[in-house]
């Protein structure tokens, strides 16, 4: 495998592996080596279908069922990421900051995308370490936050994403309301520690994260504040630009994810799976 860093802070490409067909004990374990160093490993040319695509999530975690997104047509534990060329001026999925379903007891580890239909351009994907951005965290908010808990809300999508009932990100992912085991609110440590390597990172982000637990709510709303300004620094950031047949993986403990919506008249069409994590600690 070649190994080709992105940005200072995460990211890497990967080169010189084929996960269309099985690899070998020794090559998943490299590659869950890379994904707890980049957080974000970008493996061009894979034109995954899938049962490759869940074959290659299974090397990272248990596939994971998520709350809210409906499954694809061909299997209820991959969703079909798409926007038509006619769907404009929508909302488009994962249009904010935010980790994935930070709201669950067990928030994923991570996640795969693997591009099938890009735009011309634009679509492109921001990731944002967190690693980096706990590293850097000023003395003075590491006082606050270290030890303490956060609120994490998923319903009705988080804080910003409050859709009329029924209503969908798009005609073509169907998302739905009410899922019970999805909407009370959780608290996570706001700094995590990764089981296997050992890095902390905060786990905060401005979709799902509420409040500061057991702070007044004026002092809540005042740190989140900060926390957000520092945590979504350019400086801890990477930027993809989506070939065709492009697998991406990234570590949801330690990262956040933004999908830039700037692709109107363009299909946009990627397969993503999810793999399972643990209660953050
Ligand atoms: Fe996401």
């Amino acid at each position: 495998m070649n190994i080709d860093p992105i940005a200072g802070y995460l990211g890497a490409e990967i080169t010189g592996i084929d996960l269309s067909a099985p690899i070998d004990g020794e090559t998943a374990a490299a590659l869950r080596r890379l994904l707890g160093q980049y957080l974000v490993l970008v493996l061009p040319g894979q034109s995954l279908d899938i049962p490759s695509l869940k074959r290659a999530t299974r090397v990272f975690g248990d596939i994971l069922t998520v709350p809210y997104v409906a499954g694809s047509d061909q299997d209820p534990e991959v969703i079909a990421v798409l926007k038509e060329a006619d769907e404009c001026d929508i909302e488009v999925f994962g249009g904010d900051w935010h980790s994935d379903f930070s709201f669950l007891d067990e928030p994923p580890g991570g996640s795969l995308l693997q591009s099938v239909e890009v735009p011309p351009y634009g679509g492109d994907t921001l990731w944002s370490s967190q690693t980096g951005a706990y590293d850097r965290l000023p003395k003075d908010l590491k006082a606050v936050v270290d030890g303490r808990l956060a609120v994490h809300l998923g319903a009705p999508y988080g804080k910003k994403h409050a859709p009329p009932k029924d209503m969908a990100v798009s005609r073509s992912i169907k998302m739905h309301r009410g899922d019970e085991s999805a909407d009370r609110p959780r608290l996570h440590p706001i700094v995590r520690t990764h089981p296997e390597s050992g890095r902390k990172a905060l786990f905060v982000n401005p979709t799902y994260t509420v409040a500061i637990y057991g702070l007044p709510d004026d002092e809540s709303r005042d740190v989140l504040a900060r926390l957000m300004k520092h945590c979504l620094r350019p400086d801890f950031t990477m930027r993809h630009r989506w070939r065709p047949g492009d697998l991406c993986i990234w570590d949801n403990r330690m990262t956040m994810h933004y999908a830039i919506n700037d692709y109107d008249g363009h299909r946009r069409l990627m397969y993503r799976t999810t793999f399972a994590g643990e209660r953050p600690r």
